[in-house]
């Protein structure tokens, strides 16, 4: 997707607070329990500490913003698209400052210090990547007129390279959760009336009758993760069951894997 086409589909969803909220809270849970589990593996992430760094903020509608300053001493947002988050801060009544940075407009595709870990006192104690990585896929595959095998490896590429950015901007020891869109209802209809106890198996069974946004298995966004613990450069690699993301006519269902930098030099 373009940077305009990105930029127009911010606009359209940026009054969509009231449509994101059990997505929000979803995510704000996924977030306390891997921050929790930290602290109980003595990690030090306590209340009130270390560094949340936010890629892909965009409208912050899947940010409770005040609720991540509660949890986090900072808050940094980084996004492509500068005024799309300097609203969503603003609509949540908060204010760029101190404690919330908003690091904006970066590509997140193209990072231009890819090859180095940012300095020690850069680096996030948790990083969260809010549904960049299928925007990401997307983007490298339709920008090209590649045979399947080449689009194949190109969203392989891009699904490694993502995670590998997100293990550089966390401080050894810190931890990611990076989630994704897997479908949509516009190829799978049916995802809006299932039981939420119901849907990891029906969805499932959906992406193994093909029906998942090219790049997005799964599966292969997990063996992303695996390689990277293969690697010795992450560890504690987890995955969570996925859930449905309601945006007005449109429906989603999300994924999220976590992971924690290893302490082996990226
Ligand atoms: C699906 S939205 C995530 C939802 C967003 N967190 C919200 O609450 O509105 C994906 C975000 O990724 C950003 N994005 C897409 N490609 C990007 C890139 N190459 N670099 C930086 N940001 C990018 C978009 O601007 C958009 O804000």
């Amino acid at each position: 997707m373009s940077l305009s086409q990105q930029i127009a589909w911010n606009r359209q969803t940026a009054g969509n607070w009231g449509e994101f909220a059990t997505h929000r809270e979803h995510l704000a849970r996924l977030l306390d329990e891997l921050c929790s589990g930290r602290h109980e593996q003595g990690q030090g992430h306590e209340q009130g500490q270390g560094r949340l760094m936010v890629l892909g903020a965009g409208n912050c509608n899947d940010l409770d913003l005040p609720r991540a300053l509660g949890r986090f001493a900072g808050v940094q947002l980084v996004d492509w698209d500068r005024a799309a988050v300097l609203e969503g801060v603003r609509r949540q009544g908060c204010e760029p400052g101190p404690r919330l940075s908003v690091d904006a407009p970066v590509d997140l595709q193209h990072p231009v210090d890819r090859l180095q870990p940012p300095a020690t006192e850069a680096a996030a104690d948790v990083v969260l990547s809010a549904g960049l990585l299928s925007q990401l896929v997307y983007s490298a595959i339709h920008s090209s007129a590649e045979r399947p095998a080449a689009v194949a490896s190109r969203a392989a590429e891009v699904r490694l390279g993502h995670l590998h950015d997100v293990l550089r901007r966390l401080r050894p020891g810190g931890r990611a959760l990076v989630s994704f869109e897997i479908v949509s209802s516009d190829t799978l209809p049916e995802l809006v009336a299932w039981p939420p106890a119901e849907l990891a198996v029906r969805i499932a069974a959906a992406v193994r009758h093909g029906n998942f946004f090219t790049g997005m298995h799964p599966r292969a966004v997990f063996d992303a993760g695996q390689r990277l613990v293969r690697d010795g450069q992450a560890v504690d690699l987890r995955r969570y069951p996925p859930w449905r993301w309601s945006l007005g006519s449109r429906h989603y269902a999300v994924a999220a894997l976590s992971f924690g930098r290893g302490r082996k030099p990226l």
